[in-house]
């Protein structure tokens, strides 16, 4: 609609021959030269990056609508409301949460013990994460673990809640074992409620005991019983991203060891996984998340198995053995990192292994016969010093001894210069790192002045993955940061550098990937979402159209000999894709004026049909919202050409991506 109006307007011209439409006479001579390829594209280079951050996973991506199910939570009760909890209570009639702890094999540790007194009956409610999405006419399962214990509960009734207390909900289990047993239910919505809650009530009385309360939608992302929020899902999917790296970030690292992520604990029955603080509950004053945990119902054989939905190479990150660096910076000794080490070779045997290993039978057990024949690890998130890079040479040794063919990403730190910067990367290609991960949280001008970071990169050195970066509209971590065009915009221009550097640049990803609405700790986030929607933000849009036009090779585009990294706001990148036969040019136009361009083919003939699509906005604070999540996306025209040149006006502000089949 956008570019039909331009078109009216006069302001677009896409024609064959001389002149525009509006009559203007082209200036700059944009040369496409399909003589002489320059690098292979890899098909890892635009990716994703996943961290449990903003309520990405619990409360996110993982569709379990129950917030501590399982009475883990340091607060047992938290996310539990008991409203008349003065007539009945838990344990002992103190009238105070306070779970029975009992112990079992796997660590499991808490669960509720709920007395009911008399027929006027005792309730809880679980509040959900801000509240459960809730659809009219879905299906939702429940389970429940309980245990009889004294008395005769007969019956556990649960019930959906909207907003007014309404039941828009409503299934029962009929308890009848002193031994612990699973129970299932099914509710069908009668409405559709954003902050639904879960009230479970009981009929008898006596004692019983519960855990693992659980409410899932049915219709998750591939019809998987527990599974993943299939809206969401379906965002990173149509990325169609090349790798997926989990789980972070920070939350590999832990504010303290003992607060690392360790991918043991997150595989096997999901009901034996041991729930563990997330480091983002409380580090950020401005964002407090006290209720914030990790469940691992979301777990590395999920990840495994997501990237393989997605046709995504999985990218593990594991700690080396340093807590965050911001936090407390706790350092393993060298004598005691084994274990670390062996974390990283058991998780080789997990996604690769036979089903006759011990790791790889695990896999089996969970469903997966089939390796995930992953190829990267990485060690250490956003470590730096010396205590990095002692540790990081233990891991590279061990992991190349057995499992030479796995290609190990190392980290740079935090910042892409400075000390930590230079120390980390002199040291990394001194060892012949392979693949170094950078990271940048950065203004808009930044990303547009560092078009050219990478051509001055030694095409012999290691590889390069740009594993976190996204232009922040105020300053790294303000809570003020905006998704804006701006940002967008300026992040389209930084990446046709990262592209134009197909050679050195191996990976990248924008983080953080997702944030709830109400439950964000970080902003900007590439995808916003609440209990019911989500949205796409101009930066989702702006990666969307680099990863579904990745190409397969690159070729240069050139004004006067020179690549276009900012000459009069221009910047410029060329692909052809050998699957598809097409060349793809990708522009950007960071101006507040439209550009008149001249693209001239030469080393191979274009078709007369092509196509083109647009990203644009006049006003660079111009945002996606619940709203209106559209108000930034693709446009897409259809071009015909005659001969090898195609003239266009850039839009002010625009990215672009031209589509020609090649002859
Ligand atoms: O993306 C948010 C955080 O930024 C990541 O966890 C960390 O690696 C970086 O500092």
């Amino acid at each position: 609609m956008i570019l039909n109006t331009l078109k009216k307007q006069g302001v677009l011209a896409l024609l064959a021959g001389g002149f525009f439409c509006n009559g203007t006479v082209a200036q700059q001579e944009l040369i496409v030269d399909l003589s002489e390829k320059i690098a292979p594209i890899q098909p890892t280079m635009y990716g994703i990056f996943f961290e449990d951050i903003n309520f990405a996973a619990d409360g996110g991506l993982y569709a379990e609508l129950v917030k501590n199910r399982s009475f883990e939570f340091e607060l047992p009760m938290m996310g539990w409301k008991e409203p008349n909890s003065d007539r009945h209570s838990f344990n002992n009639n103190s009238g105070i949460a306070a779970p029975v702890k009992y112990m079992n094999d796997s660590g499991n540790e808490n669960f509720c013990r709920v007395t009911v007194k008399d027929a006027s009956g005792y309730e809880m409610i679980n509040e959900g994460f801000r509240g459960m999405g809730i659809k009219e006419g879905d299906t939702y399962n429940l389970s429940l673990e309980a245990k009889k214990f004294t008395g005769d509960i007969t019956k556990i009734i649960v019930q959906l809640l909207d907003e007014n207390g309404k039941v828009i909900g409503e299934t029962s289990v009929v308890p009848e074992s002193s031994e612990w047993k699973t129970y299932d239910g099914k509710l069908v919505a009668t409405s559709t409620a954003e902050k639904a809650q879960l009230k479970i009530t009981f009929e008898g009385t006596g004692e019983i005991d519960l855990d693992m309360i659980s409410l899932f939608p049915q219709d998750t992302w591939k019809g998987r019983k527990n599974g993943l929020r299939k809206d969401l899902v379906q965002l990173l999917d149509d990325l169609n991203p090349g790798f997926l790296r989990f789980p972070g970030g920070c939350i590999v690292e832990g504010r303290t060891l003992a607060q690392r992520y360790q991918w043991k604990k997150t595989v096997g029955p999901v009901e034996e996984r041991p729930s563990l603080i997330n480091r983002w509950n409380t580090e950020f004053a401005h964002r407090l998340a006290p209720d914030y945990f990790q469940s691992f119902g979301l777990g590395f054989f999920e990840y495994f198995q997501l990237s393989e939905d997605m046709g995504a190479e999985p990218l593990p990150i594991l700690s080396c053995g340093i807590a965050c660096q911001f936090n407390t910076g706790e350092l393993v000794p060298m004598e005691d990192l084994d274990p670390y080490v062996q974390d990283a070779l058991d998780l080789i045997e997990f996604a690769n292994g036979s089903t006759e290993t011990p790791w790889g039978k695990v896999r089996e057990d969970m469903g997966h016969p089939e390796t995930f024949n992953m190829k990267y690890i990485g060690v250490g998130n956003e470590q730096w010093g010396p205590e990095y890079m002692e540790r990081y040479k233990v891991f590279n040794a061990a992991i190349k001894e057995k499992y030479p063919d796995i290609i190990i990403v190392s980290g740079s730190g935090p910042f892409p210069d400075g000390d930590y910067f230079e120390y980390g990367m002199k040291e990394l290609k001194k060892i012949g790192a392979e693949i170094i991960d950078e990271h940048y949280y950065k203004s808009p001008e930044w990303f547009k002045e560092n078009a050219t970071r990478y051509d001055s990169y030694d095409r012999n050195g290691p590889k390069i993955f740009a594993g976190e970066y996204a232009a922040q509209s105020v300053a790294i971590a303000s809570p003020d940061n905006k998704n804006n065009w701006d940002t967008a915009l300026a992040e389209a221009a930084f990446m046709t550098g990262l592209e134009r550097n197909a050679e050195v640049v191996h990976l990248t990803s924008y983080a953080p990937l997702m944030a709830h609405a109400e439950g964000w700790q970080w902003t900007p986030d590439l995808i916003w979402f609440n209990n019911l929607k989500a949205y796409g933000t101009p930066n989702y849009y702006v990666q969307k159209l680099f990863s579904t036009n990745s190409g397969t090779d690159l070729f240069s585009v050139k004004e006067n000999g020179e690549a276009l990294t900012g000459q009069h706001d221009l910047y410029a990148t060329a692909v052809t894709d050998s699957k598809t036969g097409e060349v793809i040019v990708k522009l950007v136009n960071t101006s507040g004026e439209s550009q008149e361009i001249n693209l001239n083919f030469i080393g191979s003939k274009i078709s007369g049909k092509g196509e083109i699509v647009t990203l644009m906005k006049g006003d660079l604070t111009a945002e996606n919202s619940f709203e209106a999540p559209q108000n930034i996306a693709p446009e897409t025209e259809e071009i015909r050409i005659k001969g090898s040149k195609i003239r266009i006006t850039l839009p002010a502000y625009s990215l672009n991506v031209v589509k020609i089949l090649k002859k």
